[in-house]
């Protein structure tokens, strides 16, 4: 199959290229990614020279650069992950969201339904959505496949509302779609404006640890390698026209996840016990701040068999490791000198 992933520079997109690439030798994968500051090419070094892996420079929100892709490649697939996906960048800057997450979904479907019209019949479009869609959850509960909307960021509004075009699509169009809805991430590439990356780099220099209101909000941890399993799972065995809900089972009290890096990190960088944790400072809280997110993904666990692997500590220490030992990496992203580098890449291209 030739399939485009989109933002596929990206936390979660790189590490599923890198799945497919390697996993896949007989598909072709073509990243399309506008390389905003969360997508870096560097995430993909190792793949530059695989016959099977091609990159495109682009904006999903390009309707011409779509249809010169769809012309060009003939995609039997699409996996779109491309998004705005910070909630705190969507609280101070909604556009980027409405336009990317919105618009550039649309943009996608139109462009899939146009170009596949008349040969539906084994295509498929995969569309990556968040749990963050289903709203907030009190103390018990879980969202479930049928949950029923609820987005209370701008972030989540927007992907809700992609969520809807991808269902509108599949109705009207006959566009075989899936979506899923997964839990936060963790792992290695993730932009250090998420939680796990952000402790684990201030930790590391010293700094003060933010964490927001009293700490007490609650995020279903599901490490980056389960999850593109289960899109690879989903994307081969899943029905078209269904929704797959993914996640962890490891429910975590944030004030209580920023401990344990504190204590993990400590013991690996030879400090006092106790030392890390005395920089967490509790800051004022995020508006509109969600509760708690849990997802029950027994559908995906009954009718195709995932589960997410086990041993949470030995993930997160397993990342701890990859930021310390990938220092270059972190204080590229930080400092924006790979954006120079891009722009002075692509300039004369
Ligand atoms: P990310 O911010 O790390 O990466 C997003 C990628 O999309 C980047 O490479 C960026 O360059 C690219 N991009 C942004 N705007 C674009 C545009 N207009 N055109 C083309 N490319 C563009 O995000 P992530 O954390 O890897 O998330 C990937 C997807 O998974 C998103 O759709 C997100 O909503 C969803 N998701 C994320 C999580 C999580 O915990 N990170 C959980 C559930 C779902
Ligand atoms: O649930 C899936 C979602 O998880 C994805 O759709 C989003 O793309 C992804 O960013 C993530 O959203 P969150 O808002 O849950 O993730 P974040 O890492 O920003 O924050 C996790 C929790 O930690 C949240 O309760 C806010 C809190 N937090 C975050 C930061 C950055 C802090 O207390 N301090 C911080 O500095």
């Amino acid at each position: 199959m030739k399939i485009i992933i989109t933002g596929g520079a990206g936390f979660i997109g790189s590490h599923l290229v890198r799945r497919w690439v390697n996993n896949h030798p007989g598909d072709v994968i073509i990243n399309l990614d506008a390389l905003t500051y969360a997508g870096n090419l560097g995430n993909l070094e190792d793949l530059v020279s695989c016959e099977n892996y091609f990159f495109v420079k682009g904006d999903i929100t390009d309707k011409d650069l779509l249809r010169a892709v769809f012309d060009t490649h003939k995609p039997d697939a699409v996996i779109h992950l491309a998004a705005e996906s910070h909630v705190d960048r969507s609280i101070s800057g909604p556009d980027a969201f409405i336009r990317t997450n919105v618009l550039g979904t649309a943009a996608l479907l139109d462009t899939a339904v146009s170009c596949w019209k008349g040969a539906m019949e084994g295509k498929l479009f995969y569309h990556v959505s968040t749990d963050e869609v289903f709203g907030s959850l009190g103390p018990q509960g879980k969202f479930t496949e049928t949950s029923p909307y609820q987005p209370r960021s701008p972030y989540s509004a927007s992907k809700a509302a992609s969520d809807h075009l991808v269902h509108a699509y599949h109705h009207t169009y006959g566009l075989p779609a899936i979506v899923s809805h997964c839990s936060n991430n963790f792992g290695s590439h993730q932009f250090p404006e998420k939680l796990i990356p952000l402790v684990i780099n201030n930790i590391r220099h010293r700094k003060p640890i933010p964490v927001y209101g009293k700490g007490e909000n609650v995020r279903d941890w599901l490490w980056v390698e389960d999850h593109t399993r289960a899109i690879d799972l989903i994307f081969h065995e899943g029905r078209p026209g269904e929704t797959y809900c993914i996640g962890a089972n490891n429910e975590w009290k944030n004030i209580d996840l920023v401990l344990l890096i504190c204590t993990l990190m400590d013991e690996k960088l030879g400090r006092k016990p106790g030392e890390s944790a005395q920089r967490v400072q509790h800051v004022t809280d995020r508006p509109g701040h969600d509760a708690r997110y849990a997802i029950d993904f027994s559908r995906l666990h009954s009718e195709l068999g995932w589960s997410p692997s086990p041993d949470f500590r030995a993930q997160l220490s397993h990342t701890i490791d990859w930021y310390l030992a990938n220092d270059v990496w972190l204080q590229m992203v930080t400092s924006g000198e790979y954006m120079h580098y891009y722009q002075r890449h692509y300039s004369n291209r």
